[in-house]
C-alpha cells in the first residue's frame, strides 16, 4: 500500500498514547482545581467564524486554513485554534446571559497548513482554557498562574521563559500601530519583501518577523508601553506585581505581539529555553471585544492554549509516568492459561466477570503449552496465573499459580473468588 498518512500529521498509539491520554486527563485535574470546565466544540466551523475572529489579515486565516466547500456550498474550514469557536458557542448557547464567570478547559486537534518542520504539523492539538466574564485582571493574573501551575507539575517550568506584554486597548494600539508605521516607513529599504506587505496589512505583524527583527534598525523601534492607556499601563503593572507575588518568574518582552488580532492588553507566551525554531509551547492573552465584535453582546475574555507535541516534546517521559503513576505497560493481575479448548471456553466467562469488576485479565487466543504460557503471563507482569486442563475440569478445581511467591494451590474457582474478594490478587 502507498497510501501515507497526510504530510504534517502523524499517528499515535498504544503506550505512547496511553501516556498521552493520562497526561491530558491529568491536566484537566489542574484546570478543575482552579474551576474550569471541560468544553468541546466541533472540528470544523464555517469560514466567516475564523475570518471575523482571528483577523483576515493574520497569516492564520490568510494563509494556514484547511478549506472545505460543503455539499450545499457552504465554506466550511477545518479550526485553525478553538478560541474563536468558543466564543461562538459562548454566544450561541446564550452563555452571556449569566454575568457568573464561565470558565472552559478543551483539548483537541486544530489544523494549520504550515510547512511541516520538527514541533510544527499541520495536525497538532492544543490544550487550552478560555475565562469568559473575566472582567477583571486577577482573571489574567489565575490564568497565567494555572499555565504556571501545569508546567510546575511536570517539572518543566524551568526549562521555559515566560514573556509578557501589554497591547493596550484599541486607542493606544492604534496610536502605537501609527508610531510603529512611521518608524518602520523611515526604514523601508531595510524591510524584507514580507514585511513591506505586512506594513500596509499590520505594521504590528512586522514585531514577529523572524528576518528583520535580527536587523540594526530593530533596535531602535517604539515601545508599546509609552503609547497605552493609563488604565491599560496600571493593568499591566498589576500582572507584573501579582507574578512577584507569586514567584512566577517573566521577562517583559514590549515586541509580544502574537499572531492573531483578537488580543487586547495581556499577552504572554512560555517559550523554550532550548533554541530551537519551534519554541513558543504556550500562548494566550486576553480578548475583551471578540464577543462584541461578533455579537450585539459583551464580554471580557481571557485565555491561553499549548501545543501538545511541543509540551510532550519537553518532558521527560519516564519522568512523567512516575508523575503519572503510570506503569509503561497495562498491569496485569491474573492471567488465565486454559489447557484446552473446553477451558478455553470457562475461561471466557470466568474473565468477563473479572474484568467487569475491574481487574485486568488476560489470556491466550488459542490453548497452547503451559510453558509458553506461563512466559507470556511472566511477560507481561502477571500477578497470578489460573490454570485449567483436563484433570481440573473434571474435578472442578483450578491450580492458582502466584507469579510472585511461585507458590501453587489447586482449589475451586469459588473459593479463589472469596479470596480475592477478602485480600485482592497482590502480594
Ligand atoms: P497560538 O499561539 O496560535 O494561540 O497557538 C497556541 C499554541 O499551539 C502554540 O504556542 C504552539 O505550542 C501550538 N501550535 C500552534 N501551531 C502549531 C503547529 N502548526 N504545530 C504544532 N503546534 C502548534 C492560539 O491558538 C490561541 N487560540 C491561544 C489562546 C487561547 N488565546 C486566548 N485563548
Amino acid at each position: 500500500m502507498n497510501i501515507k498518512a497526510p504530510r504534517g500529521t502523524y499517528d499515535i498509539y498504544g503506550p505512547e498514547l496511553r501516556l498521552r491520554n493520562k497526561l491530558i486527563q491529568r491536566i484537566y485535574e489542574i484546570t478543575e482545581n482552579y474551576g474550569f470546565y471541560p468544553i468541546q466544540t466541533p472540528m470544523f466551523e464555517s469560514q466567516e467564524l475564523f475570518v471575523r475572529a482571528v483577523g483576515s489579515d493574520t497569516d492564520v486565516v490568510s494563509k494556514e486554513m484547511y478549506e472545505i466547500i460543503d455539499k450545499k456550498d457552504r465554506k466550511m474550514v477545518l479550526r485553525p485554534e478553538i478560541t474563536a469557536p468558543i466564543v461562538r458557542s459562548f454566544i450561541e448557547n446564550k452563555m452571556y446571559a449569566s454575568t457568573e464567570a464561565q470558565k472552559f478547559a478543551y483539548f483537541g486537534p486544530a489544523f494549520r497548513y504550515e510547512r511541516p518542520q520538527a514541533g510544527r504539523f499541520r495536525q497538532f492539538h492544543q490544550f487550552g482554557v478560555e475565562y469568559l466574564n473575566a472582567d477583571d485582571v486577577s482573571c489574567d493574573i489565575e490564568i497565567i498562574s494555572l499555565a504556571h501551575s501545569i508546567l510546575k507539575h511536570f517539572d518543566i517550568v524551568e526549562d521555559t521563559t515566560l514573556n509578557i506584554n501589554t497591547l493596550g486597548d484599541k486607542e493606544g494600539r492604534k496610536a502605537y500601530t501609527d508610531a510603529l508605521t512611521t518608524y518602520f516607513n523611515n526604514h523601508h529599504d531595510e524591510l524584507c519583501d514580507d514585511c513591506k506587505t505586512r506594513l500596509e496589512t499590520n505594521p504590528l505583524r512586522l514585531l514577529d518577523c523572524k528576518v528583520c527583527s535580527k536587523k540594526e534598525f530593530f533596535n531602535g523601534i517604539p515601545n508599546i508601553i509609552d503609547y497605552v492607556s493609563e488604565q491599560s499601563r496600571a493593568d499591566f503593572e498589576r500582572v507584573c506585581r501579582n507574578l512577584d507575588n507569586l514567584g512566577i518568574n517573566y521577562v517583559v518582552n514590549p515586541n509580544l505581539v502574537r499572531g492573531l488580532d483578537y488580543y487586547n492588553d495581556t499577552v504572554f507566551e512560555f517559550v523554550t529555553n532550548e533554541a530551537r525554531s519551534q519554541n513558543a509551547i504556550l500562548g494566550g492573552g486576553r480578548y475583551d471585544n471578540l464577543v462584541s465584535d461578533m455579537s450585539n453582546k459583551s464580554s471580557k475574555c481571557v485565555g491561553f492554549a499549548f501545543g501538545v507535541e511541543r509540551f510532550e516534546s519537553l518532558i521527560d517521559k519516564a519522568h512523567v509516568a512516575q508523575i503519572l503513576e503510570l506503569d509503561k505497560h497495562i498491569q496485569t493481575d491474573i492471567y488465565f492459561a486454559p489447557m484446552n479448548v473446553e477451558a478455553q471456553d470457562m475461561v471466557m466467562k470466568m474473565i468477563k466477570e473479572l474484568r467487569d469488576g475491574g481487574l485486568v485479565c488476560e489470556m491466550p487466543r488459542a490453548p497452547r503449552a503451559l510453558k509458553k504460557q506461563l512466559q507470556h503471563a511472566n511477560n507481561i507482569g502477571a500477578v497470578l496465573v489460573i490454570i485449567i486442563g483436563e484433570e481440573e475440569i473434571k474435578n472442578n478445581t483450578i491450580v492458582l499459580k502466584n507469579m510472585i511467591s511461585k507458590e501453587e494451590s489447586i482449589l475451586t474457582y469459588e473459593e479463589f473468588l472469596e479470596s480475592i474478594m477478602e485480600e485482592g490478587c497482590h502480594e
